[in-house]
């Protein structure tokens, strides 16, 4: 059965403070299980271009999706800390499951703000739909969560949520397998009945699946509007930063190290992948001990 959040918070220690305030010019920290936050970098790369990131991927202990909320939220709590020693400005919890397990947790620890992807994913397709009928495919533990459940009913009760677990597709984009006759094959088994109640919005409830968008958009048709809890995140967290008047205006100075990427594991494997989806270049990856936070 899944633990209650309200279980895991007891315990937890006073908010983590940084000890050097952090302005305009500061950092966004960025964090997921692995590779596949690099969506969300990838957007906020696009949209707000003058902001400098700190990303961590748990490359060590990705899947977060099969994993307890405890596990998820005590190796969230670890990243957050290693973020917070860069005095970032703000922090985006790029993954969905560490979204579904660990927010409330971070949330109460943090004196920073702090943004998950469910949240925006969820009020886009609350938005979007036409006939109350949303999908979600995510991870088992956050299709379990059912968070996005219950952030799409708080903000409109007519709306049925019909989740799905998908754990082959994490795999198969890791694989690199993104336009295959294998992804297509098991998307439809996974999809069918999805399609079969007659959803109209369908939220890709998980890092890696906005990278096989164009196999799930043919199989769902054109009358299904895909949500990408990426893009959504990236302009709720431009328009936060705006609001608190902490977007950067100006493109941070030459050689100041604009993005960089830190991971648990090997940091050559990451840099294989990471360059595959992100066309900027990630000049390098350093691996960092994580259980030391
Ligand atoms: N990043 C995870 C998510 O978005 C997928 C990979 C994993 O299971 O850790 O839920």
């Amino acid at each position: 059965m899944t633990e209650t959040r309200a279980g895991l918070n007891k315990n937890r220690n006073k908010k983590w403070n940084q000890d050097v305030p952090s302005g305009k010019d500061a950092p966004i920290g960025v964090f997921d299980s692995g590779v596949g936050g690099l969506t969300v970098v990838r957007e906020i790369m696009r949209q707000i271009p003058n902001e400098k990131i700190i990303y961590f991927g748990d490359t060590a202990r990705v899947p977060y999706g099969s994993k307890s909320q405890e596990t998820v939220t005590r190796f969230s709590e670890q990243i957050v800390r290693f973020l917070q020693t860069f005095h970032v400005k703000t922090i985006v919890v790029a993954c969905n499951t560490a979204s579904a397990y660990a927010m409330d947790a971070l949330e109460q620890d943090c004196d920073i703000p702090i943004i998950g992807v469910v949240k925006p994913g969820a009020r886009m397709a609350a938005e979007v739909t036409r006939n109350g009928r949303i999908g979600v495919i995510a991870t088992e533990a956050t299709i379990n969560s059912q968070i996005y459940t219950q952030y799409i009913q708080e903000l409109n009760q007519n709306v049925t949520i019909y989740g799905k677990a998908c754990p082959l597709f994490v795999p198969l984009v890791e694989e690199g397998l993104l336009e295959d006759p294998v992804t297509d094959e098991i998307a439809r088994r996974y999809l069918t009945e999805l399609i079969d109640i007659d959803i109209d919005t369908l939220i890709l409830g998980c890092t890696h699946y906005p990278l096989i968008r164009s196999t799930l958009g043919r199989i769902m048709g054109p009358n299904v509007t895909l949500v990408n809890p990426a893009y959504e995140t990236a302009r709720e967290l431009r328009q936060m930063l705006k609001q608190m008047n902490l977007l950067n205006q100006e493109p941070p100075k030459l050689g100041s190290n604009r993005y960089q990427f830190y991971v648990s594991d090997k940091a050559e494997k990451f840099m294989n992948f990471a360059n595959s989806i992100i066309k900027y270049g990630i000049l390098s990856a350093k691996t960092i001990h994580i259980e030391k936070y």
